[in-house]
C-alpha cells in the first residue's frame, strides 16, 4: 500500500513538472489535446479563432495586422514577427499578450485555442 502511494505521487510530480514545462510565454492550454498528426484546417479551425476572441476590434490594422476573416492568411504572412515557421512558440502570435502587453490586457486564447495555432504552423502554416 505504501509503495502504491509513493508510484502515485511520483507521477503526479511527474505530470505537474511536464505541464509546468509548456511554453511559458503562452497561454495554458486547458482544453481537449490537439493530435499534432490530424491536419489543422486553417478557414475552419484557426481564422474564426481572431474573430471569437474580439482581435479583429482592433486588428483590421492595429499593428499591420489584420486579422478579419478572408484577410488573416496574407496579413500574418506579410508581417515581419507573426509566425516563425522554424520555432512555433516564438511566433507573436502566439506571444503577443508578452509582447505588447498593454492593448492586450483583455483579450487572450481560451481553452486549445493556443495550441491548435501552435500545430497549424509547425504543420507549415497552410493557407487551407
Ligand atoms: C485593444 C486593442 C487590441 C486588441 C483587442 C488586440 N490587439 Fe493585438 N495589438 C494591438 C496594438 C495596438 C498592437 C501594436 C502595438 C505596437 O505596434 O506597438 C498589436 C499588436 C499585435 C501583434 C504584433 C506583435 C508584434 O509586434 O510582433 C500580434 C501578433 C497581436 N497584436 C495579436 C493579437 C491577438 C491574437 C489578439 C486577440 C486575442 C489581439 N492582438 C487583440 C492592439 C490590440
Amino acid at each position: 500500500m505504501k509503495e502504491k502511494k509513493k508510484i502515485w505521487f511520483a507521477m503526479c510530480l511527474l505530470l505537474a513538472v511536464a505541464f509546468a514545462c509548456d511554453y511559458k510565454y503562452i497561454t495554458p492550454d486547458t482544453g481537449d489535446p490537439v493530435d499534432p498528426e490530424e491536419p489543422i484546417s486553417f478557414s475552419e479551425q484557426v481564422e474564426p479563432i481572431w474573430t471569437s476572441q474580439g482581435c479583429i476590434a482592433c486588428h483590421p490594422s492595429a499593428g499591420g495586422l489584420d486579422l478579419r476573416v478572408g484577410t488573416a492568411y496574407n496579413s500574418l504572412m506579410a508581417h515581419p514577427r507573426a509566425i516563425n515557421n522554424d520555432n512555433s512558440t516564438e511566433s507573436t502570435i502566439l506571444t503577443f499578450k508578452t509582447v505588447q502587453p498593454g492593448p492586450h490586457g483583455s483579450v487572450d486564447y481560451v481553452g486549445n485555442q493556443s495550441e491548435i495555432i501552435k500545430v497549424w504552423i509547425d504543420q507549415g502554416a497552410l493557407d487551407n
